[in-house]
C-alpha cells in the first residue's frame, strides 16, 4: 500500500546512535563514474531510493550492466566510449542530478538521447546547464529553448572552454567537467562561491586528469583535461549529511534528547548545517574519522539546549542548501531572530521550499516573513496541530515530521510518498527512535 499521508504525533525525548542511508550526491556520482570507467565497480552504502534508482536505470538503457544487491552495487563500466544509445526516452524522474549530470555526459557521445522528467523536474530550469554546455559545441534542443525537459541531447565533438560559473550550483559545475572529459584540450569552471565537490574527487579518484586550485573561502578553479581513461573503484558511501540534518535538528530543539549519527559524510563543502546549528546554541560534537580521506566522514552527536537566531548569508548556502527547509524548523524553534539572506535557489527545488516551508510553519504557528528570497523568521515557536502538505518535496515533508515531535498535538502531512526519492526508510527510523522514548 502507497503511504500517502501521515500523522507524526509529540512525544518525549530522543535518544540513540543511528546511521543513515548513503550520501545521494556521491551514490549518483559512484554509480556515474563506475560506468564510465574501465571494470567493475564496487559500491558500498549505495543511497537506495528512487532517485539514484533512476541514475541505474538511464545508465542499463545505455548499455552498463550493474547488480544491485543487499551488500553493495558492481557496475560493470566500459570506459568512457563505451555506452551505447538508448531505444527511447530515458526518465530521470524526480532527479535534478541525474539529469543535469547525465546532460554533460551525454552531450559527448556519438548518439542523441532523449531525457525526460517527472512533473516537478520537468519544471526545473535545465537552461543553465544547456548553455555553458552549448558553449562547448553541445547541441540540446528541449521545451523553451532548451530551458525544461523533455530535453534531447545530441552528442558530438566538443571542445574545452573556461567558464566561470553564473550560479553557484554543483550540478552545473559538474555537468561542464563532465562533459570536459570528452572535450577537446582542458576545460575550466571558476566558481566564487564554493559548491560540493564530490565529482572533482571523484574524477581524481578514478584516474581523470583534474586539478583544483584555491581554497574552501575564496572559491576554487577546477580544470580537467580529456583523453585519460577511469579506472574502476571500490568505493563506500558515506552516511548523507542531508538525511542525518533532520535528526540532528530533531535532537538539539526537543527537551532530553540526544543522538548520534555514525558515519555520516563530512565533506567540507556539506558541513554549513553543522557550523549553523554551533552559532544557534546547540550542544554538538563531530569525530571525523580520516579527514584525508577521499571522502572524510565520522560521528555526530546532538543533545537539546535551547536555540538562539543566527543569520545565515548567502555565500554559506551552497554548503547547507538542502539542509534549509529543517534549518527553517530549527529557526522557528529558536529564540529571536534568524534571517537567511537571498536564498533564491530555493524557489527551484524539488518544489518552491521558500512558499512551501512558509505556509507550512505559518499552519503551525511560526512567524515566518519571506521578503523577495529573504527569510525571516521569529522564535521561539510552540507548534501546533495542523494538517500540512509536502507539496511533493521529500525535504519539506520530512522537514514537517521533524516539526511534529515537539508540537501540541498531531500534525497531518498529506502527500509523504516523496520520502522515497531521498530516504526511503525515514519513517520506520522515525518510529524506532520514538518507539525507544
Ligand atoms: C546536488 C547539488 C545541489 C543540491 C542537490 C544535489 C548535487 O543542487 O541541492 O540536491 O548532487 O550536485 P545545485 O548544485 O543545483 O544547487
Amino acid at each position: 500500500m502507497e503511504l500517502e499521508a501521515l500523522t507524526v504525533r509529540p512525544g518525549s525525548h530522543l535518544a540513540g546512535i543511528l546511521t543513515v542511508p548513503g550520501d545521494k550526491s556521491i551514490s549518483h556520482r559512484a554509480l556515474m563514474f563506475g560506468a564510465l570507467a574501465q571494470g567493475a565497480t564496487r559500491i558500498t552504502h549505495c543511497l537506495d531510493a528512487e532517485d539514484c534508482r533512476a541514475t541505474q536505470t538511464v545508465f542499463s538503457a545505455l548499455g552498463i550492466r550493474s547488480e544491485w544487491n543487499a551488500k553493495e552495487v558492481i557496475v560493470e563500466g566500459k570506459g568512457l566510449h563505451g555506452l551505447k544509445a538508448a531505444a527511447g526516452p530515458l526518465d530521470c524522474g524526480n532527479s535534478g542530478t541525474s539529469m543535469r549530470l547525465l546532460m554533460g555526459i551525454l552531450a559527448g557521445q556519438s548518439f542523441s538521447t532523449t531525457l525526460t522528467g517527472d512533473a516537478s523536474l520537468s519544471r526545473r530550469p535545465m537552461g543553465r546547464v544547456a548553455k555553458p554546455l552549448r558553449a562547448m559545441g553541445a547541441v540540446i534542443t528541449g521545451k523553451e529553448d532548451g530551458n525544461f525537459a523533455p530535453l534531447t541531447i545530441q552528442g558530438g565533438a566538443l571542445r574545452g572552454m573556461v567558464h566561470t560559473l553564473e550560479v553557484p550550483s554543483a550540478q552545473v559545475k559538474s555537468a561542464i567537467l563532465l562533459a570536459g572529459l570528452y572535450a577537446s584540450g582542458q576545460t575550466v569552471v571558476k566558481e566564487s562561491i564554493l559548491t560540493r565537490d564530490h565529482t572533482e574527487r571523484m574524477m581524481v579518484r578514478f584516474g581523470a586528469a583534474v586539478s583544483v586550485i584555491g581554497d574552501i573561502s575564496n572559491g576554487r578553479t577546477v580544470a580537467v583535461q580529456s583523453g585519460r581513461e577511469l579506472h574502476a573503484q571500490s568505493l563506500d558511501v558515506p552516511g548523507d549529511i542531508s538525511s542525518a540534518a533532520f535528526w540532528m535538528v530533531a535532537a538539539a530543539i526537543t527537551p532530553g534528547s540526544r543522538l548520534t549519527v555514525k558515519r555520516v559524510g563530512l565533506n567540507p563543502t556539506r558541513t554549513g548545517i553543522l557550523d549553523v546549528l554551533k552559532s544557534m546554541g546547540a550542544s554538538l560534537g563531530v569525530l571525523v574519522e580520516d579527514p584525508d580521506a577521499p571522502e572524510p566522514m565520522g560521528d555526530v552527536t546532538v543533545g537539546y539546549s535551547p536555540l538562539h537566531g543566527t543569520t545565515i548569508s548567502e555565500t554559506m548556502l551552497p554548503r547547507l542548501i538542502d539542509e534549509l527547509p529543517i534549518l527553517m524548523v530549527a529557526a522557528a524553534a529558536a529564540e529571536g531572530r534568524t534571517i537567511i539572506e537571498n536564498a533564491k535557489e530555493l524557489r527551484v527545488k524539488e518544489t518552491d521550499r521558500i512558499q512551501s516551508m512558509a505556509q507550512n510553519l505559518t499552519a503551525v504557528g511560526a512567524k515566518m516573513m519571506v521578503e523577495g528570497d529573504t527569510i525571516v523568521l521569529d522564535g521561539p515557536t510552540r507548534f501546533r496541530p495542523a494538517k500540512v502538505s509536502s507539496f511533493g518535496d521529500h525535504r519539506t515533508a520530512m522537514a514537517m515530521a521533524i516539526a511534529a515531535l515537539s508540537a501540541d498535538g498531531p500534525i497531518q502531512i498529506e502527500d509523504v510518498a516523496c520520502i522515497r526519492t531521498s530516504y526511503p526508510s525515514f519513517f520506520s527510523t522515525l518510529k524506532t527512535l520514538v518507539e525507544k522514548r
